[in-house]
């Protein structure tokens, strides 16, 4: 290979892996960028005199000799004043409106990164420092550090770079990445990180470049800090877009706005995206967008005059571990609960926070009375992710895992190789008891409109229902309802009727109510269309059960297991006699629907049906309906204000179409 062949090399795999790490458009498979890295690295070991600094192999060096020295920013890397609502940054824009005596600023908005702010120094093109923020006014040599991360660039993409130029921007660890070094880390034992910004402010102080390069991190660009011998552009907007052309990543969903109106749509927009994304951000960055402005504005103390943060309520918030309690779901699991000091985080109060299992109390090391922090991201469960052990009050105290059932004291079992720990008395147990009927009655299994959640606990409480069967001998016992909490005649005629509707259901319908474990919606659907008579699929075999589409070993275990005990057989006894039925029509099988083999992902909006309308739908036709997209996406139904689904969709070249499509395929089918 001559030196110009290998330099046609570098120039190729930095391509490729710009396409990758900054443009998330991949050109090549990753085996084909892995073969050419192999030739780069043989051909630099035979010929040492050519290596390139900006060669792909030159990323993970040695060690820096003395740890990370400290170095003074060119100029300081500046904070943020916070607005917390609308008024203060209605108030910010007046503010400087009136100093320029300006009618009406342009802004640019940008998602406010949750992770560490960074200088990259780059002279004559290459990359010489990357630094942290420090105190703003100098900070550590990171460089070695930096040079792992491949959506930082070691030459700038142009032939004609600045003498000198200093980028701005945000570390950050993606969500996914964050999820998956944490599952490590707990698998071997190691201590997990609280939240990506942890992980990503843990990931960059490591002494040995190679663990860095290990970590999933991401350098986005947002600001120009200081530039020599190059014509600045004159918007901040333009800015970023040149940066964009020099090979750093910046962020897709940055916005020119006009006005603190525009701004407040900017930020109702990005709010209901955040929990979508596919990294953290804890608010938004406005920026007036012309230079000459900011440069008229000025600074005051460690602050642009030009610029405002405005925060998102805070997903993560400290309060105190009241008491542990311990519930009993339908399956008999354990969970032990945090009940908490009420705190606000994440936009709601929040009173509860689950512990998971026994493992994970131990992993926290939580007593009650201890000071935690409390993560609740959109509608996700709140979580306790951390003991603040610094503030461990006196009175702490740990909490034993009960050894027989809080509820109903049968034995507890703890099944091998799994975490969690299951109270064995089955419809015995009150808690199990209630919490079965819940799902038995529940919209998508025999949808009895009327006996909600309170009713089914005082029926339970009372003795009056000790399984599903009761349900339908209810009418038998009208004077004994009437004395119930909340209970007319009329509310007792209605629920009475809805329960002997109920008797005619779907097949799949039925099997889902049962409450097999691992029996979803799904599977019952996979289940009913494979056997189409109860007792086939009553007597079938774990080989036979493993044929039906989605059903692995250990479904088809929990299946076998649910027939093969006489309560439940019984159960399903009293069901038909009570005259539970369904029609026995000749069900399609699974192969033979429409939409067979087929997987569909359904985001965003839809204003004619709900979403799990449309699921049910789609999972009608026989397709698979998946929560996330991925390359194995067939179609992704894009409703109004579709998120990260969509962009990912697009990136991944996935058919795409919106309601009137999903309807248009489902007419067509015969769906609708
Ligand atoms: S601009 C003078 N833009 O927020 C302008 N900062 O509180 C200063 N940050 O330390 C920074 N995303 O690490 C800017 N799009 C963005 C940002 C951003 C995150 C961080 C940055 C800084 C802190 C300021």
């Amino acid at each position: 290979m001559t030196q110009q062949q290998m330099l046609d090399l570098i120039q190729k795999l930095n391509d490729y892996s710009y396409a990758y790490h900054v443009k998330d458009e991949p050109i090549v498979p990753d085996a084909e960028y892995d073969r050419l890295y192999l030739q780069l690295q043989t051909i630099e070991s035979s010929q040492p005199d050519w290596i390139q600094p900006d060669s792909p192999t030159q990323r993970v060096g040695e060690k820096p000799d003395n740890g990370f020295a400290n170095v003074a920013h060119t100029v300081p890397m500046l904070s943020l004043d916070n607005a917390f609502d609308n008024e203060s940054l209605a108030d910010f824009d007046q503010r400087i409106r009136k100093l320029l005596n300006a009618e009406k600023l342009v802004y640019c908005c940008e998602p406010k990164l949750d992770g560490l702010a960074i200088s990259l120094r780059y002279e004559e093109g290459r990359l010489v420092r990357g630094v942290t923020r420090g105190d703003g006014l100098s900070g550590e040599d990171i460089t070695s550090n930096i040079k792992t991360l491949y959506s930082v660039p070691l030459k700038l993409r142009t032939e004609t770079p600045p003498a000198v130029v200093e980028v701005r921007g945000e570390i950050y660890m993606p969500k996914d990445g964050f999820e998956k070094l944490n599952k490590l880390a707990a698998e071997k034992g190691d201590k997990v990180f609280v939240n990506p910004r942890n992980a990503a402010a843990g990931s960059l102080r490591q002494l040995d470049p190679k663990i860095t390069a290990s970590r999933p991190l991401v350098m986005c660009a947002y600001s120009i800090g200081y530039v020599e011998g190059w014509e600045q552009p004159e918007s901040h907007y333009d800015g970023l877009l040149q940066l964009s052309e020099w090979g750093f990543r910046i962020n897709d969903l940055m916005q020119r706005v006009e006005g603190s109106e525009g701004c407040i749509e900017y930020y109702e927009m990005l709010n209901e995206k955040r929990t979508d994304l596919t990294y953290d951000i804890d608010g938004i960055v406005y920026k007036v967008d012309k230079i000459a402005l900011q440069n008229q504005l000025g600074f005051i103390a460690r602050a642009p005059r030009w610029a405002i943060a405005r925060k998102f309520p805070a997903q993560e918030e400290m309060t105190r571990v009241l008491g542990i309690d311990f519930q009993v779901g339908r399956t008999g699991a354990i969970t032990p609960v945090a009940r908490l000091e009420p705190v606000f985080v994440g936009g709601v109060t929040v009173s509860n926070a689950t512990l998971h299992n026994k493992d994970e109390i131990a992993r926290l090391g939580v007593q009650v009375n201890d000071y935690v922090i409390i993560h609740r991201a959109g509608d996700v469960i709140p979580k306790v992710v951390q003991v603040v052990v610094e503030k461990r009050p006196e009175n702490t105290f740990e909490v034993d895992f009960p050894n027989t059932c809080p509820i109903c004291h049968s034995d507890v079992e703890q099944v091998e190789g799994e975490a969690v720990i299951r109270c064995t008395g089955g419809l015995v147990c009150g808690a199990q008891l209630k919490e079965s009927l819940k799902h038995f009655v529940s919209r998508k299994a025999m949808d009895i409109d009327g006996l909600g959640d309170k009713l089914i606990e005082q029926l339970v409480d009372q003795k009056m229902v000790k399984d599903p069967v009761d349900i339908f001998t209810l009418h038998e016992k009208r004077e004994a309802l009437l004395k119930m909490e909340r209970m007319g005649q009329k509310s007792l005629e209605k629920l009475l009727s809805s329960i002997e509707s109920a008797k005619a259901t779907q097949f799949n319908r039925f099997i889902y109510a049962l409450g097999i474990r691992e029996v979803g919606e799904a599977t019952a659907r996979a289940l009913t269309s494979y056997f189409n008579e109860l007792e086939d699929l009553m007597a079938a075999e774990q080989e036979t059960l493993v044929e039906v589409d989605d059903v692995g070993p250990i479904v088809a275990q929990h299946v076998k297991m649910f027939f093969a005990q006489e309560a439940n057989r019984e159960t399903i006894n009293g069901l038909l006699k009570a005259g539970v039925t369904w029609e026995k029509k000749q069900q399609a099988s699974l192969e033979e629907l429409p939409l067979a083999g087929k997987v569909y992902v359904v985001t965003g909006s839809l204003s004619q049906f709900s979403r799990d309308q449309v699921k049910d739908k789609l999972l009608a036709l026989g397709a698979k309906v998946s929560g996330s997209v991925s390359a194995k996406t067939d179609c992704l139904v894009a409703g109004e204000k579709a998120g990260s689904k969509l962009t990912k969709a697009q990136s991944l070249n996935v058919p795409i179409i919106d309601e009137a499509g999903v309807i248009a395929l489902l007419h067509e089918h015969g769906a609708l």
